[in-house]
Parts: structure tokens; sequence; C-alpha cells
């Protein structure tokens, strides 16, 4: 999830991109990856980068623009973890060169772009066990492939990202004094730990299920850090708590991730994932009512209050 500007005014309207000045951004970064459109649409996400259906000589693309004050450097090795991850055989995108040979285009505007795979799938809101299980063994495969941190991406910014956030959504008094001291903390792990690349947004929303096929694909590497493999699965079953219209409690999910995770050849330590949690729980709810409509933060606060005895000393 890539955080909705606080500074931005109004969001482009979705739809034909062509007759927005996104639009023309978009048409213009397509031609630097050689690609001349007959059809683009703009989708549906409320966060800050924008992302675009492509349609080209009968084949699928998606293109995503990330706003001129997005870190170069940072997108670079997003994209340069997920090629890690698709030639080791992950179920990830594959990600496309620009003519020039980068990974990614830089348009005019200062806008970055970058094209890949099309997946004709769907985000289901809802993941039944089975879909746990097929979750937690997709995130064994990127866990088990990624070769070490690339560059020096730190995860400063997402804990920065969160404490800005956090001042853009108004909470409830009765959870702000938990959400500041969460914010305050940042990462809930020490540097001298072992850490491995981590998606970072690991949510129902980035994950899609391919018709016909039983194995998801995993989207939106943008948050990807060098994290615990714990804090993987703690954000994920954070998520799934956070964003699910009837939640199941939060501690038989994780319990049931964390075993599907290690079933299916991980390691990892139950008790830091339920440790890990008091923090993710936190900071999905501000991200998401950050990105949400109004009437969407209600259900998130109450969602939020259930988790309250969980973590209470
Ligand atoms: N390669 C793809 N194939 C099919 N659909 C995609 C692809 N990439 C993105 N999407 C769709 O676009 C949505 C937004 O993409 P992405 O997750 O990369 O951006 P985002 O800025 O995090 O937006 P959001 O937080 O709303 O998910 C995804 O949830 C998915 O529905
Ligand atoms: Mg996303």
């Amino acid at each position: 999830m890539c955080a909705r500007d606080a500074t931005e005014s109004e969001e482009e309207p979705p739809g034909p991109a062509g007759r927005s000045d996104l639009g023309l951004t978009a048409v213009s970064a397509l031609h630097g990856f050689g690609i001349v459109p007959d059809k683009v649409t703009r989708l549906r996400n409320l966060t800050r980068c924008a992302v675009f259906k492509v349609i080209a000589q009968g084949q699928t693309y998606a293109l995503k623009l990330y706003p001129r004050e997005y870190d170069a450097a940072e997108l670079g090795q997003e994209i340069e973890f997920v090629r890690q991850l698709k030639r080791r055989g992950c179920s990830v995108p594959e990600y496309r060169t620009a003519v020039d040979g980068a990974l990614y285009v830089v348009t005019r505007s200062g806008v970055r772009a970058a094209v890949y795979e099309w997946v004709q799938g769907r985000c289901l809101s809802v993941l039944d066990d089975r879909r746990l299980v097929l979750v937690a063994n997709l995130l064994v495969a990127i866990h088990g492939s990624a070769c070490g941190p690339i560059g020096t991406r730190s995860d400063g910014w997402v804990w920065t990202e969160t404490l800005k956030c956090l001042k853009g959504i108004r909470p409830p008094s009765d959870l702000k004094e938990r959400m500041l001291r969460v914010t305050r903390a940042g990462r809930p792990w020490s540097a001298d730990e072992r850490l491995i690349l981590c998606h970072g947004d690991c949510c129902p929303k980035n994950v899609l299920w391919p018709a016909g096929s039983s194995v998801p694909v995993l989207i939106d590497f943008t948050n990807s850090i060098s994290a615990p493999a714990e804090w993987e699965l703690a954000v994920f079953c954070a998520d799934v708590f956070i964003s699910a219209a009837n939640p199941t409690e939060l501690d038989s999910l994780s319990r049931k991730v964390a075993a599907a995770y290690v079933t299916a050849g991980g390691t990892c330590d139950f008790g830091r994932v339920q440790r890990f949690l008091a923090t993710a729980v936190v900071q999905r709810a501000i991200l998401k009512a950050f990105n949400c409509a109004g009437h969407e933060k209600r259900a998130i606060w109450q969602r939020l209050r259930r988790t309250g005895s969980t973590f209470a000393a």
C-alpha cells in the first residue's frame, strides 16, 4: 500500500485514461517501454500510486505510476526484488524492461513508471482456510528466494508514513493513545535480528487469484522491507482481521497462518508473531483508515477495539 498523499487535492476520477493529464502521462510512459496502447484504463485505487490496465496489440499489461517525489533508488530496488523472485520461480508478475534497458521510465513531468505482467484474476476479501495455506506457501517461497537485502533500502519510512497518516485521520480518543504509542515506537524488532527481504504489505488486496489456478500471485512490492518473517505474517493476519466484515479472532487466525507457514517449510516463532501483532493491527488500522472512505472508518475502529483485550498487559 502506497499511502495517499495528504497534501494532494482531488483524486483523479477513474475511467478512460486518455482524457486526463495522468492518462497522457501513462501513454507517454508506455512509449518508453515500446508499447503503443489500444486502451488504457485507470483502476480504482485510492492510494498515491496510479495503476492502469493497458491493452496493446492483443497483450495486456499493468502500468504503475509513482509520484515525482517517490524515491528512485527504492523503486529500482523494488523492481529488482520482484525480478529476482520471478527468476527463482515465485508467483509474482514479470516486469518489462524499458526500451533503453532501464527498470522503469521517468516521464517529462518526473513521474516514474513501471510496466509488468497483467494477472487475469481477482482479489478476494475473504480467504478460507485453504487459501490461507496457499498464501502461507507463497510467502515461504518468497522468503526462501530473496537473496538478502537489495541496496540500502530502509524500513524507516514505513513508520514515518504511518505517523503522517495518523495525523490525517483523527481517530477516536479511546484509540488515539494506543496508536501514538505504536507509531512513535516504530518497528518492533531490533536491527541486529535476522532479517529477510519481505513483501511488507502482504494482504488480500495484493493477492490475485487467477481463474483456473490454485496458485495465487502476489503483487505490489512497493512496501518491501527487510524484516523478520514473523512481521510479514503478523501484517498479513492484522490486515485480514482489520479488513474483514466478520473477523474471526486474531489469535486463531494467526495460529493457523503460522502453522501453515511452518508446514510449508518456513521457520517462524509463533510467540514473535503474536508480539508483532500488537503493532501490526494498529499500523494496518491507521493505513486503512487513511485510505478509505469516512463510513468505513467506524468499522475499522470497532475491529481495532476488539483486539484491545488481546494485548492488555
Ligand atoms: N499486475 C496486475 N494484474 C491485475 N491487477 C492488478 C495488477 N496490479 C495491480 N492490480 C490491481 O490494482 C490494484 C492496485 O494495485 P497495487 O496494489 O499495485 O497499488 P496500490 O497503490 O497499493 O493500491 P491499493 O492499496 O488500492 O491496493 C490491486 O489491488 C489489483 O486489484
Ligand atoms: Mg496494493
